[in-house]
């Protein structure tokens, strides 16, 4: 016993040392008190000689500490010092089982190992904050290498990782010397680096995906892309019909243009106009219309007579009629057609003319961005990442991502680090959708759980325009929905206010490093639920490798250093004063 409760002020209370107790060490010490047959739990807060003011946190009841505060202790009650081998009921697990808890670190106040239930941690999403420096990657690396190190590694996890620097390979590409059924796989950006250049076969882009791609910014651009996926399928799939199917397209357009009663000098510049950008072999501004006695070339035809009026209209109709197709409902679609970004691009261009969208400026401006967009993408370095060498469709692709010949690779490493901050955004919100579809596709629902880690979260998971253009955002919807199907979601972020909150909010756990910027410690204080003016304050003064870490994985935020990594990511700061001093 060290004293007594002498007041009680709310969830504070005042206790009075016995004579000869020293206080010197006591403050974050846990205290019991035993009043009416009930242990309650206090924390010491500060000391003033003779008297210590704790703030109540809980109870223990059936030997485990529930966390809350329900009774108030009497006056007089008896105060105790909780034993040390008696604090992890608080801050740890209770027993610490190999194969269901994972150890986080040591608990410097107490000088306790921190252990944490893999269930209540890892099967909800989570985020990892704190400034730069702070200590974020080691900290992830670490928690990672804890798992793996254990007697009984998890051979059947699947995580993968949105490296924004490519640091965590030097942390991770060792785990099958640990044991040899483990295994890394590192994927990257870097063109140099064909071997394991990202790739995500072109024809597995969904309407949503190239929306991202190309930067869509409303709804009605969606149907454009609709059609060019279309015809991209019919036109890969009837390799020696495309020429048909091209003349058709073109053959309508310009019938319409034709048909459309405008003045003649009007219909002939459309028509010279399509025909300039659309064209096939057999149609073309140069294509021979005969005619019995003489034969002159499409641009010919459209001469205007003195009347005004286009002399052989009723020739170019007849003409252009013929490469109408009755009926291309009987048109094949091969299931397993394969296109790269080249062949969409060619499919943009016959979607257009398709749509009619050459009679109206307006629409032809919204669509003709995107067109300009997908040649760009296709013609510039990026569309290597979207070629893709045999057929495989969503599911083949993701399981030879995560488990190519059967053999598990427990982490696939992603470096986006060689493209800009917008493709890589994309790059990661496509990938995210296809592990959802799958997850919520699959037959028996959370038999696959994939893990996401997004190393500089707040590049990717944004308050964006998604959700004005598709209806949602990839990540609010994981967020929200991911959880049921074993889709868990991982966010590290130097700048959480910059996240989006519903994202964050939906966190079920929290690790956070030293965060100092106001904007950041304002923004934490917001949006995470049942967060202290104490933790807030305690952020601001961590040391590197120093996280509090808090959420539905533990009874009360604590306080937790993390040990360096080993190895660590390829995380350093640059050694300036060896670099600018390396000649002598
Ligand atoms: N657990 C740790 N113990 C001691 N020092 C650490 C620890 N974690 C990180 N550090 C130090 O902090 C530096 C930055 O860590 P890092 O994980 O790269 O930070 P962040 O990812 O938050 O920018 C490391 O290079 C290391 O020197
Ligand atoms: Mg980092």
């Amino acid at each position: 016993m060290i004293g007594k409760v002498l007041e009680i002020d709310n969830e504070t209370i005042n206790v009075i040392l016995d004579d000869g107790i020293n206080q010197g060490n006591l403050v974050n010490q846990y205290l019991i008190i035993n009043s009416a047959n009930k242990l309650l739990v206090g924390e010491v807060i500060n000391i003033k000689g003779k008297n210590i003011n704790a703030k109540l946190i809980g109870e223990i009841i059936d030997n485990e500490f529930v966390f809350g505060v329900i009774n108030r202790p009497n006056v007089d009650s008896k105060v105790y010092l909780m034993a040390k081998d008696k604090i992890p009921l608080i801050i740890s697990v209770t027993q610490f089982d190999d194969s269901k808890d994972f150890y986080l670190g040591m608990n410097p106040v107490h000088d306790i190992p921190i252990g944490v239930n893999i269930n209540k941690f890892f099967s909800q999403h989570y985020s990892i904050l704190g400034s730069t420096g702070s200590g974020k990657s080691c900290g992830v690396a670490r928690i990672f290498q804890n798992i793996f190190y254990k007697k009984v590694p998890p051979l059947d996890m699947h995580l993968c990782i949105f490296d924004a620097y490519g640091e965590y390979n030097k942390a991770f590409s060792g785990l099958s010397n640990l044991n040899p059924n483990l295994h890394f796989k590192a994927y990257s950006t870097n063109l140099e680096n064909q071997d394991s250049l990202i790739r995500l076969p072109a024809w597995l882009l969904s309407v949503d995906d190239l929306a991202l791609l190309l930067e869509a910014d409303k709804p009605s651009q969606l149907l454009i892309i609709e059609k060019a996926l279309s015809l991209v399928r019919l036109f890969k799939s009837n390799s020696e019909q495309v020429e048909a199917y091209k003349n058709d397209i073109i053959a309508r357009a310009i019938l319409d243009v034709l048909l459309s009663g405008r003045p003649a000098s009007q219909i002939r510049d459309q028509v010279f106009s399509v025909l300039s950008v659309y064209r096939t072999n057999e149609l073309n501004l140069d294509t021979l219309i005969y005619q019995p006695g003489y034969t002159r070339n499409l641009k010919q035809c459209l001469l205007i007579d003195k009347t005004g009026k286009i002399t052989e209209m009723e020739l170019l109709i007849a003409f252009f009629n013929q490469f109408v197709l009755e009926d291309t409902r009987r048109d094949t679609i091969d299931e397993y057609v394969t296109y790269n970004l080249m062949d969409l691009d060619d499919a943009f261009n016959f979607a257009l003319v398709s749509e009619g969208v050459l009679k109206s400026d307006h629409v032809y401006d919204e669509y003709n961005t995107l067109r300009v967009r997908i040649h760009a993408l296709a013609n510039g370095d990026y569309h290597h990442y979207f070629e893709f060498d045999h057929y495989v469709d969503r599911d083949t692709y993701i399981k030879e991502l995560l488990m190519p010949n059967g053999v598990n690779i427990q982490i696939v490493n992603f470096n986006i680090n060689y493209v800009d901050d917008r493709f890589a955004k994309n790059l990661v919100k496509i990938y995210s959708k296809m592990f959802f579809d799958y997850e919520k596709e699959l037959k028996d629902r959370g038999t696959f759980p994939i893990h996401l880690l997004l190393e500089e979260a707040h590049r990717y998971v944004q308050n964006d325009n998604d959700v004005n253009v598709l209806g949602y955002n990839i990540f609010d919807r994981i967020t929200k929905e991911g959880r049921k199907y074993g889709l868990i979601l991982g966010l590290i972020s130097q700048r959480p206010s910059e996240l989006s909150e519903t994202c964050i909010s939906q966190c079920a756990n929290f690790i956070i490093f030293k965060t100092t910027h106001y904007r950041d410690t304002e923004y934490i204080r917001k949006i995470i639920p049942n967060i202290t003016e104490d933790i807030v304050k305690q952020l601001k003064i961590l040391q590197p490798g120093n996280c509090l870490a808090f959420g539905s994985a533990f009874k009360v935020p604590v306080l937790v250093r993390l040990d360096m990594p080993d190895p660590s990511p390829n995380s350093d700061s640059v050694d300036v004063s060896s670099e600018w001093f390396s000649r002598v």
